[in-house]
């Protein structure tokens, strides 16, 4: 089977997703799969290097905007290609942390509570101390945590918000939950063990701290019985709402014993320091395997 692997990209992900791509690259089964490497630098590039590689599936190692959110799947789609992963709906609403929170609290679903500003006409320190410090300023649509700050006071508010203002036009203003960080992979609907996250050196999971060697802890957690249930159910019904399919990840806070969902990675990192493997190993599943699994699901 003839196998792209699309990475790269124009995200603010790119280097990620390079890695990633690498990663997929170094462990796909060579006796499966011939491996065409698809490294994009812009836009215009997909569709010319997609149909000139002649694949039979496309695996995505892709992350952010232009790849994760949709619109590289809807291409695919129009093109006929196979990819790996959700489809262009799920894709989307993902990548929208604002609107993917308000269909999973509409479900029942837990997740912090926060506020939506549009642009810096609806700054107002108010409503944030109404909120409560600290809270999490966010991109909508990033990832990586990429431009995600956490803020203790009003002080520290403003330019988060113009820094997050930067990246997007969008930006979400969260209470900060303190608990511990958990990770749900799901793959084919099954969820794999769960993650608990310690960060190093930071409070909390940020980009260093995913991504530099020792950044942190990331252990398969032992939860009581109960609350586990509760953190699998969580996930699930996340994946399942969000219409998610073949795999994906759910960020978690656990916080006095209650799951809450902080967002839903469709094409979640898969580089040396990734959860999502982490995980798969923890279950029994090399990274090959893992691939495989992924490549089979997405082509039934
Ligand atoms: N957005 C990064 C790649 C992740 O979720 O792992
Ligand atoms: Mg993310």
């Amino acid at each position: 089977m003839k196998i792209g692997v699309i990475m790269g990209g124009i995200s603010s992900e790119r280097e990620i997703s390079l890695q990633t791509g690498q990663e997929m690259i170094h462990y796909l089964d060579r006796n499966r799969y011939e491996i065409v490497p698809i490294v994009i630098e812009e836009r215009a590039d997909l569709i010319a290097m997609v149909k000139q590689a002649d694949i039979d599936i496309v695996l995505l190692a892709l992350h952010g905007q232009y790849g994760e959110d949709g619109t590289v799947q809807g291409t695919l789609e129009t093109l006929g290609i196979p990819y790996t992963g959700s489809g262009v709906l799920a894709s989307s609403l993902c990548m929208n942390k604002l609107l993917s929170k308000m269909l999973l609290k509409a479900a029942g679903v837990y997740t912090p509570e926060g506020l939506c500003w549009r642009g810096m006409d609806d700054y107002d320190p108010k409503k944030v101390d109404q909120l409560g410090y600290p809270v999490i300023v966010k991109p909508n649509m990033g990832g990586s945590s990429i431009g995600i700050q956490l803020v203790q006071n009003e002080k520290e508010l403003l330019p988060a918000v113009q820094e997050a203002f930067s990246l997007d036009q969008v930006i979400l203003i969260e209470s900060y939950l303190k608990g511990t960080e958990l990770t749900c992979s799901i793959v084919d609907g099954e969820v794999l063990p769960i993650i608990g996250i310690r960060s190093t050196h930071s409070e909390w999971f940020n980009y260093q701290a995913k991504y530099e060697v020792n950044g942190a802890e990331e252990k398969v957690i032992q939860l009581p019985v109960a609350i586990e249930q509760r953190v699998r159910e969580a996930a699930l019904a996340s994946y399942r709402l969000l219409q998610c399919k073949v795999y994906a990840r759910v960020d978690m806070i656990l916080c006095q014993e209650v799951p809450y969902v902080l967002e839903v990675n469709t094409l979640p990192g898969m580089t040396a320091n990734s959860l999502l493997p982490k995980s798969a190993a923890a279950a029994g599943l090399s990274f090959t395997q893992l691939l495989d699994r992924i490549i089979d699901s997405s082509l039934h």
